[in-house]
């Protein structure tokens, strides 16, 4: 049976509820599925014109100074609820009270889910978004909705600002780590128990939002508006992408593409599990850097120019 084969009976024996989601089967990889075919398969939103993933060109986003710092509620309690295979990744569902505003969003958001995509071990990178032509070897993808739906994605998704997801750009940890951030290392602990496609367990570890996202300052970011990256691609997506990077080790990033397999230990591994660029969107971003090294530079031209 190949990989779609094996995806439609787990599909159809395993969990139907979990299928309907999505209201086509779509891959990676295998011909047929894989994302040059999504635009014709769902041609009403994979087809559009504000799809994702771009890559970022620094120097092309203009500064907007509506892009304000955001407020993270409950990113700093341990949050983490259940950790899910589904196939193509691995999710983390939030307990309830995590939240986002501020940022340039039109509203509050509550916290849905996050999942990665990520590449074939550190040398082969996986992100979605890249900067500057840049692919990074993972990207962990925090989604939102808008509070005012309570929950309810399918009014999200008509929503063009109905989702707020923010990516952050996963980099290998520099010098001889291991296991590190520990926050990591605990995450990519629970891989090994969920062999199978459609498991899950129970977070039992304290881990917090911001246990994952260490030494990223969450002022630094780009913002554009866009689509979700997998079928449907609705495009109903506010992105935030961080210019800091996240460091994990080596080890840690490695074991995502060496234990997650697509169905169980007989089927493929799950590897560079993102979509391919789409063309360019307009891309803002934030102020804060800019603004604090011109003052800085200003300040020391006008001392230079007096003494
Ligand atoms: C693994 O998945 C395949 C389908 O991909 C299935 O045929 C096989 O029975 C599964 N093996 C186990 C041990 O569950
Ligand atoms: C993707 O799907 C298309 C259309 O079926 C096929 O021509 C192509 O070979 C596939 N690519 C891969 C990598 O499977
Ligand atoms: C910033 O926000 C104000 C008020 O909502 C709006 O009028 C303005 O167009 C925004 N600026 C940019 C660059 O989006
Ligand atoms: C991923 O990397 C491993 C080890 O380098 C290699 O054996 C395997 O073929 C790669 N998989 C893909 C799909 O490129
Ligand atoms: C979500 O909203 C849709 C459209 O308004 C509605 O049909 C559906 O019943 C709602 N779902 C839930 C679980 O409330
Ligand atoms: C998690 O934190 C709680 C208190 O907040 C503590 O009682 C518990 O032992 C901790 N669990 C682990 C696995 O560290
Ligand atoms: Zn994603």
């Amino acid at each position: 049976m190949n990989w779609l084969g094996a995806v439609l009976a787990v599909c159809v024996l395993v969990s139907s509820a979990h299928c309907a989601n999505s209201a086509i089967e779509w891959c990676y990889h295998e011909p047929g599925c894989n994302d040059t075919t999504w635009p014709t398969r769902v041609p009403q939103f994979c087809n559009g014109n504000r799809q994702s993933p771009i890559n970022i060109v620094s120097a092309s986003a203009q500064v907007d100074t509506n892009l304000t710092t955001f407020t993270m509620v409950n990113y700093d309690t341990y949050s983490l609820k259940t950790i899910t295979h589904t196939g193509r990744t691995v999710k983390v569902s939030f307990n309830s009270g995590v939240s986002i505003r501020g940022g340039g969003l039109p509203g509050a958001y509550d916290g849905l889910q996050f999942h990665l995509h990520w590449g074939n071990g550190s040398s082969v990178p996986g992100s979605e978004h890249t900067v500057n032509g840049k692919r990074y070897p993972m990207e962990l993808h925090i989604v939102h909705i808008k509070s005012i739906y309570g929950g309810n994605t399918t009014q999200a998704i008509a929503d063009g600002t109905g989702l707020a997801a923010f990516g952050f750009l996963i980099e290998e940890m520099p010098g001889d780590n291991t296991g590190q951030p520990a926050a990591w290392n605990i995450l990519s602990s629970y891989l090994s128990k969920i062999p199978n496609s459609d498991n899950s367990i129970a977070v039992t570890d304290n881990i917090s939002l911001n246990d994952l996202i260490p030494g990223v300052n969450t002022a630094k970011y780009y913002r554009y508006l866009g689509s979700l990256t997998t079928p449907n691609c609705n495009e109903a997506v506010v992105w935030t992408v961080f210019k800091d990077t996240v460091k994990v080790s080596k080890d840690v990033i490695d074991k995502f593409s060496n234990v997650v397999y697509v169905t169980n230990s007989s089927s493929p591994l799950v590897v560079n599990n993102y979509r391919d660029l789409m063309p360019a969107l307009s891309v803002t971003t934030s102020s804060t850097a800019k603004t604090c090294y011109s003052l800085g530079l200003m300040a020391l031209t006008i001392l230079l120019g007096r003494f």
